[in-house]
């Protein structure tokens, strides 16, 4: 029988976490909240940052808080949360094992930044940073067990069970070095 079946809370009883990364606009907040309503809790980083006061300076330009990560991953611990899922872009600097970073072709992720409006600036910089796959370079360089899912071209609930795949060990297609954007790098150059 599928663990899955049992779905709410079926991380704690296993005393297991995940967190969910990736590029901003990667779709980790649509993801969560289809998890959310699978019966996972889930926690927002972004507003444990902002309501913990660990807001650093603001960077103007980009519009973005400085955050240091290892007073946020201290902190993050000391609080002892009880939550199954911790999903952000910077969820990665937490040790949780584990670590589920979510890609996404650059084409699709620039329409998916448009469609929020943000602008052309901010767009470029996380187009780059998903290019050259640089969230999942620091989770593997800080994080024991990191998987990948592509979400491009899936809808977020697709996404939510690959997720799930991870939760329930079914991990090998998840396994890191598969993603490659090489392609659309080059074409854009
Ligand atoms: N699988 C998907 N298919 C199509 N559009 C998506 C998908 N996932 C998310 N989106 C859309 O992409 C945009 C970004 O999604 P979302 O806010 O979840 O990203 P995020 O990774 O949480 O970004 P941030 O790091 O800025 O919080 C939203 O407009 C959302 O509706
Ligand atoms: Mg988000």
């Amino acid at each position: 029988m599928k663990v899955r079946k049992y779905k709410y809370r079926l991380t704690t009883w296993m005393n297991m976490k995940i967190a969910l990364t990736g590029t901003p606009g990667v779709g980790k907040t649509r993801v969560s909240k289809v998890l959310e309503r699978r019966g996972y809790e889930t926690l927002g980083l972004n507003e444990f940052i902002k309501d913990m006061g660990l807001r650093g300076d603001k960077d103007h330009n980009r519009k973005t808080f400085e955050v240091d990560t290892e007073h946020l991953k201290e902190v993050y611990h000391r609080e002892k949360l009880d939550f199954d899922i911790v999903e952000g872009h910077l969820a990665h600097h937490l040790s949780i094992s584990p670590t589920v970073v979510l890609r996404c072709a650059p084409s699709e992720l620039e329409e998916r930044m448009k469609n929020k409006g943000w602008d052309r600036d901010k767009i470029e910089e996380n187009i780059e940073a998903e290019m050259l796959d640089a969230i999942l370079i620091e989770a593997l360089d800080l994080c024991e067990d990191v998987y990948e899912i592509d979400t491009t071209s899936k809808y977020p609930k697709e996404v939510a069970s690959e997720v799930e795949d991870v939760i329930d060990g079914e991990v090998k297609k998840y396994e890191p070095g598969s993603i490659d954007w090489s392609e659309e790098f080059l074409s854009r150059q």
